[in-house]
C-alpha cells in the first residue's frame, strides 16, 4: 500500500497480511495442514520478524529455526510464496501480496512445522572433507599467502552459507538419498581449487564415483533456489573436468 509523503514521494504504509503457515507435529498430527494468522505488517518487517510476532502474540507452539537474523547462518531457509528464500532476508512488503504462504524446505523430513531434519545434508557435506588440508610439515610462520587471482576462484563457493535450499530443490537428491547433492559438491569444489590445499588429487579421486558429480543431470534448480546467487551447477561441471584431467594424469604417471 503506497501513500504520498510531504515531499511528494511515495511511502509504504502498514498493511494487513494473512500468513498461511505449514503446521505439522509428527507426535500429534496425522497429516500436515496450513494455519492462517493475520498480522499488521509495517514497512521493513521481515518474514522472520513476522514469524517472531506470530509466536509472541498468537501461537507460541509454532516452531522455526534461525540464528543470525542477518543472512549469514543459513538456518532459516524455507519456501515463501513458492520460492526458496531466507526468512530474515525477505521483507513482507516486497512480496507484494496480501497472503504469504510459508512451508519448510522440501526433501527433508519435518521435525516440527518449519523445522526440518538436515542430518542427511550434513552427512553428505562432511563426506567431502570440508576443511583445508595444508602441508602440515611446511606451515607458514604467519598466515598463508594467496594471490588475488587464486582467491577469486574460491571466493564465490566460499560464500555458501549451507542453508540447504539448493539440495532441497534438486530432483536428483529427492530420488537418490546417496547423491552428494549441490551443496556438498560446491563445498568440495571450493577446496579442490584452493591453492593452499595439498590434497587436490586425492579429493578428486574421492569424488569420482557414481553418486557424486556424474549423478548431476544439470537441472539448474539448485542455481535458481540459491538465496546467495551462487552457481552450484557451474562448480559441478568444473569438478567433472578436473576429475577427468586428474584421471588422465594418473594414467600417465603409472605408465
Ligand atoms: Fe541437481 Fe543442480 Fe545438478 S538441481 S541435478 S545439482 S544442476
Ligand atoms: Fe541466519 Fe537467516 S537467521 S540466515
Amino acid at each position: 500500500m503506497l501513500s504520498q509523503n510531504k515531499n511528494g514521494g511515495t511511502e509504504k504504509k502498514p498493511k494487513e497480511v494473512i500468513f498461511r503457515i505449514f503446521r505439522f507435529d509428527p507426535n500429534i498430527d496425522e497429516k500436515p495442514y496450513f494455519q492462517e494468522f493475520k498480522l499488521m505488517a509495517e514497512p521493513g518487517l521481515t518474514v522472520l520478524y513476522a514469524l517472531f510476532r506470530i509466536i509472541e502474540e498468537q501461537d507460541s507452539s509454532l516452531a522455526l529455526r534461525y540464528s543470525c537474523r542477518a543472512g549469514i547462518c543459513g538456518s532459516d531457509g524455507m519456501i515463501i510464496n513458492g520460492k526458496f528464500r531466507l526468512a530474515c532476508q525477505t521483507q513482507v512488503h516486497e512480496l507484494n501480496s496480501d497472503v504469504i504462504t510459508i512451508s519448510p524446505l522440501p526433501g527433508y523430513p519435518v521435525i516440527k512445522d518449519l523445522v526440518v531434519d538436515m542430518s542427511y545434508f550434513f552427512e553428505k557435506l562432511y563426506s567431502v572433507d570440508p576443511f583445508l588440508q595444508p602441508d602440515e610439515e611446511h606451515l607458514p610462520e604467519k598466515e598463508f599467502i594467496q594471490y588475488p587471482k587464486d582467491f577469486e576462484k574460491i571466493e564465490e563457493p566460499g560464500r555458501c552459507i549451507l542453508c540447504g535450499c539448493c539440495t532441497a530443490a534438486c530432483p536428483v537428491a529427492w530420488t537418490n538419498p546417496d547423491y552428494l547433492g549441490p551443496a556438498a559438491l560446491l563445498k568440495a569444489y571450493r577446496f579442490v581449487d584452493d591453492t593452499r590445499d595439498t590434497k587436490r588429487s586425492e579429493r578428486l579421486k574421492k569424488l569420482d564415483h557414481e553418486n557424486s558429480v556424474w549423478r548431476c543431470h544439470t537441472v539448474f534448480n539448485c542455481v535458481e533456489a540459491c538465496p546467495k546467487n551462487l552457481h552450484p551447477t557451474d562448480a559441478i561441471q568444473r569438478l567433472k573436468r578436473s576429475i577427468f584431467v586428474n584421471r588422465v594424469k594418473s594414467i600417465f604417471k603409472r605408465t
